[in-house]
């Protein structure tokens, strides 16, 4: 992570000396690095510039508030799976009318919500979703523009849990079934079919999946427009990749510009508008997970580094035995160990890296790297632990963008029984 570098032996997120960070706001907390979202945000519009082309941020990534306005201001659409994600987007100012809503679960409350906000377009799953949509869009006296998820087949190499765009996968609508649901959505009167949208996966590592995806849109588009249905846009999802522990996804760019050339190829590829959902390659590199070092525990097989940072914090090792980067916020120059890197909750599986060569010593703080995608989002209160703070860091700026949960909130909902008796 390019934001995030050693300078006189100490690491700095930007210019912001990690350990300053971490007196002022406590640990474990979340830095993410403004001009790393930027950056990543930008390499996409770049690329789409000259294209009539809607890349959207998909906010299941990180959804903090600072994060969602950045990218707003910075253009981005925005792709949403609740309402609580429209209204996380309308909170930090972003329009509505770039927003796409994907999922495979929209209840009534949720597409009324939508509707009533005015979203780009709904990201439908099913026949059953279609009727509910129109019944509601029919109800509130409008139209609701759709577009159809279909299932391409595509295996783009993932890791099972996050790989969507097999058969066996519960996502979209299957490829052979897929012109019967055009022609019954085109049915509805409510509905105005838009397009087709398909995502395939996600931490994709090549372009060649995609590519596949795009030939599958475009045979179906060719077969949908040849029923006398008209579509708009094809939408290909988000998916990926980035460089957790070396890997070498294509750039941005590349990824960009071969789907598009891919398009340009097809008679039908140029008349359509084209919209992303990216998620990770926007925000995955740009934050890390702070921690503390509470104790370094000998057992006759292992050496533990037990962190104040832990699975409810960053689930990713846990859930799919994933691989963070760890490092030192200060180096020093005694002969590593190889540790373990453990949290403090009572489950084995709360770990957070394994197998790591530290030079460290009790207090010391780590930096757990690659946390600004699916690491805040998918944190729990697990053992009663206070979510951590989100801090986002400009140049040598840094601004807590969300205050480290009390104990006190954590029960804040919860009532007592009434008095015995
Ligand atoms: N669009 C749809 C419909 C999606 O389901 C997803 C991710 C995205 C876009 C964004 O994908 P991205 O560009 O971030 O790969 N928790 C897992 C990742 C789950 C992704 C789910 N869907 C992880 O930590 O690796």
């Amino acid at each position: 992570m390019q934001w995030c570098q050693y300078r006189d032996g100490q690491l700095l997120a930007e210019d912001v000396p990690l350990a300053e960070l971490a007196a002022e706001f406590g640990t474990p907390t979340y830095v993410y690095s403004k001009a790393a979202i930027l950056a990543a945000y930008g390499e996409f519009a770049d690329a789409a510039r000259g294209h009539d082309t809607l890349v959207c941020y998909a906010l299941k990534a990180n959804a903090n508030l600072a994060v969602i306005e950045l990218l707003a201001r910075a253009g981005a659409g925005f792709d949403i799976v609740s309402i609580g994600e429209l209204m996380r987007v309308q909170a930090a100012g972003g329009d509505p009318a770039k927003v796409v809503f994907s999922g495979v679960g929209k209840s009534k409350a949720d597409i009324r919500a939508a509707l009533a906000a005015g979203v780009r377009c709904f990201n439908v799953e099913s026949e059953a979703e279609l009727r509910r949509i129109d019944a509601i869009a029919g109800e509130m006296g409008r139209r609701a523009p759709v577009s159809l998820r279909v299932n391409p087949d595509v295996d783009a190499g993932t890791h099972p849990y996050i790989s969507t765009g097999l058969r066996e996968n519960k996502f979209g609508i299957a490829h052979e079934r897929a012109l019967a649901a055009f022609q019954f959505a085109a049915s509805l009167e409510h509905l105005d079919v838009q397009g087709i949208d398909c995502h395939i996966g996600s931490q994709i590592t090549e372009i060649a999946p995609f590519l596949a995806a795009v030939d599958k849109l475009l045979e179906l588009a060719t077969r949908v427009e040849a029923a006398g249905i008209a579509l708009s846009h094809l939408d290909f999802g988000g998916g990926l990749g980035i460089d957790y522990q070396g890997e070498v996804p294509p750039s941005r760019r590349a990824l960009l510009e071969a789907v598009f050339e891919r398009l340009a190829a097809h008679p039908l590829g140029r008349r359509y508008a084209v919209m992303f959902e990216f998620g990770r390659a926007i925000v995955g590199n740009a934050g890390l997970l702070l921690t503390r070092i509470e104790y370094l525990k000998s057992t006759p097989v292992k050496q533990f580094a037990i962190v104040d940072a832990a699975m409810n914090d960053l689930l990713r090792p846990a859930l799919y035995d994933a691989w963070h980067a760890v490092r030192p916020v200060v180096r020093r120059a005694e002969e590593p160990v190889v540790y373990d890197v453990v949290g403090p909750v009572c489950e084995s599986g709360d770990w957070l890296a394994r197998e790591r060569s530290l030079s460290v010593v009790v207090g010391d703080l780590l930096a757990i790297e690659s946390a600004g995608a699916y690491a805040m989002v998918m944190s729990s209160n697990y053992n009663a632990r206070p979510r951590a703070a989100e801090v986002l860091v400009d140049g040598d700026r840094a601004l807590l963008v969300r205050e480290r949960e009390t104990p006190e909130s954590l029960y804040a909902l919860e009532r007592r029984l009434p008095p015995p008796g």
